[in-house]
């Protein structure tokens, strides 16, 4: 894998598509529901996709794309070189706050995350990490975490309602930390681990393309991640997750 080709290539498409965003925001978008109210798709999600999956086949015919909405192809194994994209992570807010959304975009080779990118589009932060460099914030070196961070000292992102219907516990340990925090884009979600700003993420379930980018920054920042009863990740498969800082993360595994 030519990495340093592939990153720039990726860091190209991504900014591309980030001003492609912002301008069409501008005029009025088309919206349809996928699954039920809650669950809005829109033209510029449809067309984010179909731009990187057109490129990638242009500059890399031999790799394969797993995109949300499916313009990409059927993805059974990791083998290979594999894309997997979220054209628009956080669509509700993009068409309810018209911020608060990223792309989001994890590169595996033969089923091992080599580079992750989350990128605030209104923001204009483009979170990257290639396998083993650490990780960057619009190419300046981000600082690992603070892995001895306790519970009671920090903020909870528990993502979504569901999580906690379905995990009432959370509420104990939400009320021992600092407070509940919560964005609606689980790839910007867990940047906020990354960064510092939370000590722990915790997701019911979520898809490969919202948390591939992620992982991959992630694990170079030292949070520990796996499913909510300790399992490891798989990322093709659908899942919860929790993304933690060390000490936080074995509390919550232990308590839930
Ligand atoms: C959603 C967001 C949201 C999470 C959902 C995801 P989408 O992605 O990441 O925060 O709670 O589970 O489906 O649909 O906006 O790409
Ligand atoms: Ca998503
Ligand atoms: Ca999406």
């Amino acid at each position: 894998m030519d990495i340093k080709k592939i990153d720039e290539y990726a860091l190209k498409l991504l900014k591309k598509a980030g001003d492609n965003i912002r301008k069409a925001l501008e005029n009025e978008m088309k919206i349809e529901e996928k699954a039920d109210k809650d669950d809005l798709v829109t033209n510029i999600d449809k067309e984010t996709e179909e731009f990187f999956v057109e490129s990638i086949k242009k500059e890399f015919p031999e790799h394969k794309i797993l995109g949300e909405e499916g313009i990409g192809e059927k993805i059974t194994n990791l083998k290979g070189i594999v894309w997997i994209l979220d054209p628009i992570d956080g669509t509700m807010n993009f068409i309810v706050q018209k911020r608060n959304f990223a792309i989001s975009l994890g590169i595996f080779e033969d089923g091992v995350g080599k580079l992750g990118y989350v990128y605030d589009v209104m923001r204009e932060q483009i979170y990257s990490a290639v396998k083993g460099n650490g990780a960057l914030l619009n190419g300046n070196p981000i600082a690992p975490v603070n892995n001895s961070e306790k519970l009671e000292d920090t903020l909870i992102i528990a993502g979504y309602v569901e999580t906690i219907k379905y995990y009432p516990k959370i509420i104990q340990l939400i009320e021992k930390s600092h407070g509940m925090r919560f964005l609606g884009s689980a790839a910007l979600e867990m940047m906020e681990i990354g960064s510092g700003r939370a000590g722990a993420f915790i997701h019911k379930g979520l898809n490969p393309w919202d948390i591939a980018g992620s992982v991959v920054i992630l694990e170079e920042l030292g949070v520990k991640i796996s499913r909510i009863n300790g399992d490891e990740v798989n990322i093709l498969e659908k899942g919860s997750l929790i993304a933690a800082t060390a000490n936080i993360h074995d509390n919550l595994i232990n308590e839930l």
